[in-house]
């Protein structure tokens, strides 16, 4: 029997890393139900030292998964620990993941330390660590730079004083698969008590290379792998859960260990959850849950498929999902029915005025849309859920886009109860409405992105958008959807504006400041 492969997950913590996909409490705790679903072993639910928001949201997750472990990251410093260790007090099974720099660029330009100091905290914090739980992860950050005797010896220490998991990150993604695959090894083999620990891999994807890394360390002896979902993650992002998970599945010839505990077909889903919470689209062509993925196009290809499958496909879209998006509610469905199915993809309203508000949006859209799909039903979900906290927000729009004449666009919105309307000219009916709103609220910010994509297929299908604005060096994602998507634009927008206005300072767990 081969091994199983451990799927640590960090689509919460890392993921959230990218500027602009800061998720709310209750947006981490959906998402970590949806990989409760999928039967991932680990969550990083967050940083809980970040601010009052982000220990919040840890200790939510943990107080709602019952199946998986839920992990809180934290820094070699005791006030780090403490903080996560209450965090993930309420969980079935709680980690803490702890972690120092130990490559000499970021020992000496960051740190400021020297080695066989990093080498004490790092002893230090695990042993803390481990007043709060058994179960103890230590990465020595940077590691992929990092003298591999100095590794040894940290790590090596480490193990005792507790540290169950040994995670090497390759931070900056500077590694390539046969050297890293090679790095991994050779821990194992020089690290006298190697055997007491599983080997962990944490790879980004500055070069593109975050999967191959990955999946390099495996064939080496590592038994867990970090990853997010759609590769979210800190710049280039984080090697994607959805690769690493179908290539050993996929290849179990050559994998010495095995994914077979996780439900696959939780995959696509997953990802259409976390691309609309975050407002990171998936580009077509992307592994396993891209739109493309699985769409023969070429006439030889399509024959070839049609005779057999496996002429020109490895893997079932159904293993990952794909066919699931079934049409589960229409016009005349009722409150149980909606509040039933939202239940089986992890949405729990807190009240009944919650779920009668949801229930009011879902009949508004289903007047538009005979067909309601699941992804229907989560982006509803996500925009009701975060219009609750929101000041801003949309009365009326209308727009008039002509040939020949130029759009204007006339905007009503409620400000902490109080109406404010304002109208523009502007290039095209959606920068029209942004410069009618910025004729309001004069923020300042930059669109740094604006995009568009279908929620489900067909003309009548919603456009879900996504604006991204930075204001005053912040960055942040508002998503809207609607099936008219110059309104949807504008709620996006709005979206973005209520984020800067609740904006709170948070810690970054790799900037150095302490
Ligand atoms: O990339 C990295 O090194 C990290 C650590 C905190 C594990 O995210
Ligand atoms: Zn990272």
């Amino acid at each position: 029997m081969s091994d199983q492969l451990i799927i640590f997950d960090t689509t919460l913590r890392d993921g959230e890393q990218s500027p602009g996909a800061s998720m709310t409490k209750d947006e981490k705790v959906r998402i970590a139900k949806a990989l409760e679903r999928m039967r991932v072993d680990v969550i990083e639910a967050g940083f809980p030292i970040a601010s009052p928001g982000d220990f919040e949201s840890v200790h939510a997750v943990a107080s709602s998964i019952k199946d998986s472990t839920v992990c809180g990251l934290a820094r070699a410093l005791d006030k780090d620990i403490e903080r996560a260790g209450e965090a993930i007090k309420p969980a079935n099974s709680g980690r803490i993941h702890t972690f120092i720099a130990t490559s000499p660029i970021h020992m000496q330009m960051k740190l400021r330390m020297e080695p066989d100091q990093v080498l004490e905290q790092a002893v230090a914090a695990v042993k803390k660590a481990r007043q709060f739980t058994d179960n103890v992860e230590f990465s020595p950050e940077d590691a992929g730079r990092s003298d591999p005797d100095f590794l040894c010896r940290v790590l090596e220490a480490v193990i005792d004083a507790g540290a169950g998991t040994l995670n090497i990150p390759d931070t900056v993604g500077y590694n390539v698969p046969a050297q890293f695959g090679s790095l991994i090894k050779q821990l194992r083999e020089r690290i006298p008590n190697s055997d007491k620990a599983v080997f962990s891999v944490h790879c980004h994807n500055d070069l593109g290379l975050a999967v191959a890394n990955s999946l390099s360390a495996v064939m080496n002896g590592a038994r867990q792998v970090e990853c997010t979902i759609n590769g979210l993650g800190e710049r280039a992002g984080n090697a994607s859960l959805e690769e690493v998970v179908m290539a050993v599945k996929t290849r179990k010839d050559i994998f010495p260990c095995n994914v077979d505990h996780l439900d696959t077909t939780q995959i696509v889903s997953a990802s259409r959850l976390v691309s609309g919470i975050t407002g990171f689209a998936v580009q077509p062509n992307k592994a396993i849950v891209g739109a493309n993925a699985f769409a023969h196009e070429s006439g030889i290809h399509q024959d070839g498929v049609l005779k057999n499958r496996e002429t020109y496909e490895i893997m079932r879209a159904q293993d990952v999902g794909w066919s699931d998006n079934r049409m589960v509610l229409g016009k005349h469905s009722g409150r149980n029915a909606f509040k039933t199915r939202l239940k089986e993809l992890g949405v729990e309203f807190d009240s009944e005025a919650e779920l009668n508000e949801a229930f009011a949006r879902f009949k508004e859209l289903a007047d538009k849309k005979h067909e309601i799909y699941d992804d229907d039903l989560q982006a509803l979900v996500t925009e009701a859920m975060e219009s609750e906290n929101e000041n801003i927000r949309l009365v009326a729009l209308k727009v008039c886009s002509e040939t020949g004449e130029t759009p204007h666009a006339n905007i009503t919105v409620n400000v902490n109860g109080e109406e404010h309307t304002s109208s523009s000219d502007g290039g095209g009916p959606v920068d029209a409405a942004f410069r009618a709103l910025e004729a309001i609220f004069d923020s300042g910010s930059e669109l740094l992105l604006y995009s568009v994509n279908n929620i489900t297929s067909g003309t009548d299908a919603q456009g879900e958008v996504t604006a991204r604005l930075k204001n005053k060096g912040r960055i942040v994602n508002g998503q809207g959807a609607d099936t008219d998507i110059v309104i949807a634009s504008a709620k996006a927008y709005i979206n973005a504006l209520n984020k800067i206005q609740a904006d709170a300072p948070r810690a970054h767990p790799q900037s150095g400041d302490v």
